[in-house]
């Protein structure tokens, strides 16, 4: 499981003409789902399990690499005490459940967040399931579980200064954002948030930087490989700049068909 760490993706331009190659999702709305069908808030979230079977399978089918689900965050300990611990069952549950399939589908599973909450049986099932699936390589599957982007920097310094205790006030962006939980892709390319919230909610913080970004109103359980396109679409029409102008992007799309469309890097002051 030893990746190379990415460079940052602000320093290339993405081709938005083809498919993201990593999309990254905020799972919202399962509890208003249910509660418009007068049902408890945990069948909402029993319903958007086949939501994420769906989306995991039309992002293989598209061609994305890296797909990121936000199951539970650092905050959602805050819930009712009921609810928490469905939410954890029914992570275990699937785990269980679908390890297989994903092997058969040559999907490799990684697993984000801070699992030192987690009981150790939980962390053994996470461990057990991201090893038997290391070595595929169709699409990186990353679930954030008890995941909150302060706690990925937090740690990422905290790594940092382990691995260089003498770098205290000289490390660089790229030393640490390999420290980041997600240190083994790309940063994501769209981020969708469904359930009609337009916040980031301690997802992601360093890599949505520069991603493009997506909010519907459809709920969770509704997210279906249609509503997905859609997204992808709109993607597809997003003229990504970071920081440049319209104008520099044409000419250098025009001159770099040859070249992998690697622009000079971006000067960090
Ligand atoms: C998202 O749905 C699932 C989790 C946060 C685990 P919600 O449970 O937040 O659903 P709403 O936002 O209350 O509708
Ligand atoms: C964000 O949803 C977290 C997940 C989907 C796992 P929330 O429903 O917890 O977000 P807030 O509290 O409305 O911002
Ligand atoms: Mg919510």
């Amino acid at each position: 499981m030893a990746d190379t760490p990415f460079v940052s993706s602000t320093r290339e331009i993405p081709d938005v003409s083809g498919v993201p190659r990593h999309v990254a999702i905020i799972m919202d709305g399962n509890g208003r789902w249910a509660r418009k069908r007068f049902m408890p808030r945990v069948a909402g979230h029993r319903r958007g399990v086949e939501s994420v079977r769906n989306v995991i399978r039309t992002c293989m089918e598209r061609g994305v690499t890296h797909l990121t689900l936000f199951a539970f965050s650092s905050e959602n300990w805050r819930r009712p005490a009921e609810e928490v611990s469905f939410l954890l069952q029914l992570f275990r549950r699937s785990l269980l459940r679908e390890v297989e399939r994903l092997t058969v589908n040559g999907i490799r599973l990684r697993i984000i967040g801070d699992l030192s909450r987690f009981e150790p049986s939980l962390v053994a099932l996470i461990r057990e399931a991201e090893r038997r699936t290391c070595t595929n390589e169709r699409m990186t599957l990353s679930i954030a579980v008890n995941y909150g982007g302060r706690w990925d920097i937090m740690q990422a310094v905290h790594g940092m200064l382990k691995k260089h205790p003498e770098r205290r006030d000289d490390f660089t962006e790229n030393e640490l954002s390999a420290e980041l939980a997600l240190n083994y892709g790309p940063e994501p390319d769209l981020f969708i948030r469904t359930g009609g919230e337009q916040r980031v909610s301690n997802f992601l913080l360093w890599q949505l930087a520069y991603t493009e970004l997506y909010f519907t109103d459809t709920l969770w359980p509704d997210f279906d490989e249609v509503a997905l396109d859609r997204a992808i679409q709109w993607y597809q029409t997003r003229e990504r700049r970071f920081g440049r102008t319209s104008e520099q992007l044409s000419t250098s799309r025009r001159s770099s068909v040859q070249e992998g469309r690697t622009l000079p890097p971006v000067d960090h002051a």
